[in-house]
């Protein structure tokens, strides 16, 4: 690894790497990959670990604080998370003035910049305990906003969280409960969501989180930050890919039309790519893929859910991993190949699942803001460029 800045200042040396894909943007301790061996580490523990073994709210607790907490700590983290869990009503007025049929992730994008208008004023950036508690927020608060803009879409009253429910618990009752406040938890369901939110809190420089970086090295505020990560994790290539893939499953229709898919993907004229398959570093098994791939076929008989599309992501997976074209470039099912069989199980309509991915994304997101906050080394993000317009000429 070559610190390029350092060499620029002594010689000059420019480097031009579009996509980054040889570039360090940072230091991290959070997140570490092997894309070579399909390994994913949050602060060292392996996912699958923490798949089997944790909860998100630990997991978002380890990844801002770099260690797993007590019982003690955690009672107290969840307590935390949730006194922060409600919302004012400028956020349902601004909710509410967005039409019925706006894309979920639009309105999860201002509703986060909008918590700037209340807690940014007061927030100290040179106060760790304030940027700890803003972080805290982020994490408090995007579930409530997730489950009002998923009722504002089916043109249902805004309500509030259940403050004495477990964060997935709670998420789950405000976005589905009825007018008169009952939903039937359903403790699979709940630890399916848990899991979910496991696997996607954090990713180390994907495009969204860089993109809270990039934000976040200009001295904006943390709502601010993860807002722009947020639209960034919106595209079909980074986390729209689980609303993409659902509906690409949905257009293949029957296991019988796996094998002309997978032929139109191979066609470079198609403008079609198999999504939910392939990925900048992982050359080798996404492990999040792994464990979401068990655990589908595991919720679908749970929830006794019969769905002709999960036959058609089993076949395609087993056609693509024997077709050469995807065993040259080592393409593999990445995390949202299987995600949205599940959300949609879980009676999650579509246009939500980037959302339910942003949702366990903030933990990272705001772990990555703070550890940016600290870091000796941080500068404003400023990527350089290659000129290739005119020279100079006159305007006459
Ligand atoms: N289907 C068909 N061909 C593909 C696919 C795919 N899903 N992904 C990559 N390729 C091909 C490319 O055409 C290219 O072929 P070539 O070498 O003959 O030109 C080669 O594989 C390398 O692909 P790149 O686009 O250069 O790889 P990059 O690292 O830039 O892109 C990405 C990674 C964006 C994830 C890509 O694989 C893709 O578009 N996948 C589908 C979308 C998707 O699932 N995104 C989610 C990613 S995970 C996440 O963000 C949560």
């Amino acid at each position: 690894c070559v610190d390029i800045s350092k060499l620029t200042k002594e010689t000059g040396l420019f480097t031009y790497d579009s996509g980054y894909t040889a570039t360090a943007s940072c230091k991290s301790a959070i997140t570490y990959i092997d894309g070579d061996k399909g390994v994913l580490l949050y602060r060292g523990y392996p996912i699958e670990q923490l798949a089997d073994k944790s909860s998100f709210v630990e997991v978002a607790y380890l990844l801002i604080n770099g260690e797993r907490p007590s019982a003690e700590q955690l009672k107290a983290f969840e307590a935390e998370l949730s006194a922060e869990a409600g919302v004012d009503e400028s956020i349902n007025t601004l909710i509410g003035s967005f039409a019925k049929d706006a894309h979920p992730m639009a309105i999860l994008a201002a509703s986060i910049a909008q918590l700037s208008a209340k807690y940014h004023a007061s927030l100290d950036l040179d106060d760790a305990e304030q940027r700890r508690q803003a972080a805290v927020r982020l994490i408090a608060k995007v579930p409530t906003l997730s489950a009002l803009i998923y009722r504002h879409g089916k043109g249902l009253p805004a309500n509030t969280p259940d403050t004495s429910l477990d964060y997935v618990s709670r998420f789950l009752k405000q976005t589905f409960e009825s007018a008169d406040g009952k939903y039937d938890l359903n403790k699979d369901v709940v630890k399916a969501l848990d899991l979910l939110f496991i696997l996607h809190a954090d990713h180390e420089q994907n495009a969204s989180t860089s993109t809270v970086r990039l934000v976040g090295s200009t001295g904006a505020n943390p709502y601010a930050s993860v807002a722009a990560g947020v639209t960034a994790l919106w595209g079909p290539a980074h986390g729209g890919a689980n609303e993409a893939v659902l509906k690409m499953l949905e257009e293949i229709g029957s296991a019988d039309n796996v094998e002309s898919a997978v032929l139109k993907a191979k066609d470079k004229t198609s403008g079609f790519r198999l999504m939910g398959f392939g990925h900048r570093v992982y050359k080798n098994f996404d492990p999040r893929a792994k464990v979401i791939g068990e655990m589908t076929k595991q919720v679908l008989g749970q929830l006794g859910v019969q769905d002709p599309l999960l036959d058609v992501a089993i076949k395609l997976e087993q056609a693509a991993l024997q077709d050469d074209y995807f065993v040259a470039r080592k393409l593999y099912p990445n995390v949202d190949f299987y995600s949205g069989i599940i959300y949609k199980a879980l009676n999650i309509p579509t246009e939500m699942f980037t959302v339910m991915f942003a949702l366990g994304r903030t933990a990272g997101w705001v772990s990555h803001w703070l550890e940016q906050q600290v870091d000796p080394e941080m500068k404003i993000g400023r990527p350089r460029q290659v000129y290739t317009g005119h020279d100079v000429r006159d305007y006459k």
